[in-house]
């Protein structure tokens, strides 16, 4: 199993205004932004370039550019929407997929609701989604993406429980997890402590 963590300074300052519970949506959705453009450098490290000669006003050379091979970001509905866009500002082939998961308030456990998903076979797949609490909406999501034929799969989180992080381990041992803080605990009702609270609702003011 391999985890991630930002050691950024910034990771750590957007981290904490995101944390602050009197930062309001508007500056959410931007720290949101903000720190999802760090993981998805961090996640896309290792991926493939190759060599393609050029002219500079100069002489010519030889340099790197990303080799064809479009990665596909698939946010969990709908807290990891808020992570997407910084993938397709820095990867402008990049493919969006969609899979659907609500917890239950009660029992937190992950209910599927929608999935839509492009040709994964062959390609980077990053499911992306902010926060990874007890891990079951994680291990679905992972589920769906293998079952539709991605094999070269990462998970890229904003915060982790030590528990998500474990039972993503569990289930699939091959995913790496790219997060920007790895928090406490769980707290009785399956939030993260000291978390940050509810993403989805924070995001989009509800
Ligand atoms: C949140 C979060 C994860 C999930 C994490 O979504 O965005 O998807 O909880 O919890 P878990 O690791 O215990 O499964 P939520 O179900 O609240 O839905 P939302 O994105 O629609 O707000
Ligand atoms: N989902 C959230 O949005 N926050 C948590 O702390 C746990 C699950």
């Amino acid at each position: 199993m391999s985890l991630t963590i930002l050691t950024h300074p910034l990771a750590g300052h957007v981290i904490t205004h995101l944390r602050d519970k009197t930062t309001k949506p508007a500056t959410f959705r931007t720290l949101a932004c903000q720190i999802s453009l760090l993981l998805a450098i961090e996640a896309t490290r290792r991926i493939e370039t190759e060599k393609k000669p050029i002219e500079t006003p100069l002489e010519s050379v030889t340099g790197d550019v990303l080799a064809h091979q479009p990665l596909v970001v698939v946010p969990i509905l709908r807290a990891g929407l808020g992570m997407v866009q910084p993938f397709l500002d820095l990867f402008p082939d990049v493919s969006v997929g969609y899979i659907g998961l609500e917890r239950d308030h009660e029992t937190a456990v992950a209910r599927s609701y929608y999935c839509k998903l492009p040709k994964l076979d062959g390609r980077h797949v990053f499911v992306v989604d902010p926060m990874l609490a007890t891990g079951g909406s994680a291990v679905k999501a992972i589920e769906v993406v293998k079952a539709h034929g991605g094999t070269d799969v990462a998970l890229v989180t904003i915060v982790s429980s030590p528990e998500g992080v474990a039972e993503v381990g569990k289930h699939h041992p091959a995913v790496p997890i790219f997060t920007a803080a790895l928090d406490r605990e769980l707290n009785a009702r399956k939030y993260i402590l000291p978390g940050l609270g509810d993403f989805g609702d924070r995001l989009y003011g509800t």
